[in-house]
């Protein structure tokens, strides 16, 4: 998509099968803007956030008031990309009217649609609610992790034959429902593909294989930010944790061997002889003497 356009949610629709979809996920607002400026179609406030940003072991601890927060920052930072708050664990469990309002309040800080996990009866009902309330949602199937618990660990999905034409049946019921696009997770690439054609709206893969509408990863995966486990779906395509302590060690041996600020990160006084009289040693203050002399 040309980079001095705004995606708009009529605009992913209309991908499918003419251009591949770059989505990544952004938290903050330097990282909002870098993705966005790189010309990202879509960014995902994952509540990924959960693991890479806040340090937890999985994202279930994750609530709507820090999601929020990241999304009015990356909104803030977002002039092309569409951007998608992810709604966090038991902000769509408990009743379709409280979905409803978590779902506003991310629309309120800025987003233009939201993603909820999973394609059970119940989860369908709640997607349209939110569609009810016109506010577009991505779905999302396969690994989704706020259910790492049931399922047992962050596993393929997916791989027999009962388990696929689940997936198969949720993803097509989303369509139905009214999700602009579905995020497909840890699936057999098979299978992606299968759904992919299926589907008249776009498929965006993570660990899914080659044959989705479109693509996503974790800003902090594809980076080398993170130095949590990284699955091997992930393509790392820098190594910028490595690159920062770098630059951190060389600042922090600039300042103990003094050679950090130098004379032109120093700002000097209009008129030393004044401040001398009035505070030198010989007035009762200390000689100024800089430590490195
Ligand atoms: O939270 C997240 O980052 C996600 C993506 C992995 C799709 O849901």
């Amino acid at each position: 998509m040309a980079a001095d356009k705004k995606v708009t949610v009529p605009a992913i629709r209309s991908m499918k099968s003419q251009q591949r979809i770059g989505m990544l996920t952004a938290y903050d607002y330097p990282s909002a803007k870098i993705a966005d400026a790189a010309g990202a179609d879509i960014l995902l406030v994952g509540d990924s956030l959960g693991m890479v940003v806040l340090g937890y072991p999985d994202t279930l601890s994750v609530t709507v008031d820090d999601m929020i927060h990241h999304t009015r920052a990356v909104v803030r930072g977002t002039q092309h990309a569409l951007v998608v708050g992810d709604m966090p664990y038991l902000s769509y469990h408990v009743s379709t009217e409280e979905s409803v309002r978590n779902a506003g309040r991310f629309v309120r800080a800025g987003a233009h649609a939201v993603k909820i996990e999973g394609g059970k009866p119940q989860r369908i009902k709640t997607v349209e609610a939110i569609l009810d309330a016109e506010i577009p949602v991505m779905g999302h199937i396969g690994l989704t992790p706020q259910s790492v618990n049931a399922l047992g660990g962050f596993k393929l999905q997916g791989k027999g034959g009962d388990d696929a034409r689940r997936l198969v049946d949720e993803a097509l019921a989303l369509e139905q429902a009214g999700c602009f696009s579905i995020v497909l997770e840890m699936v057999p690439a098979e299978l992606a593909a299968i759904i992919t054609e299926r589907l008249s709206i776009p498929t965006i893969g993570i660990g899914a294989g080659p044959h989705c509408d479109g693509q996503v990863l974790v800003f902090h995966d594809l980076l080398g930010l993170y130095d949590g486990h990284t699955p091997r779906f992930v393509r790392q395509y820098a190594h910028v944790a490595e690159t920062m302590r770098a630059a951190i060690e060389q600042y922090l041996g600039d300042v103990r061997e003094g050679r950090f600020p130098s004379e032109v990160e120093s700002f000097h006084s209009a008129n030393e002889d004044e401040l001398r009289r009035l505070y030198g040693r010989e007035h009762g203050g200390g000689e100024v003497v800089p430590l490195s002399r």
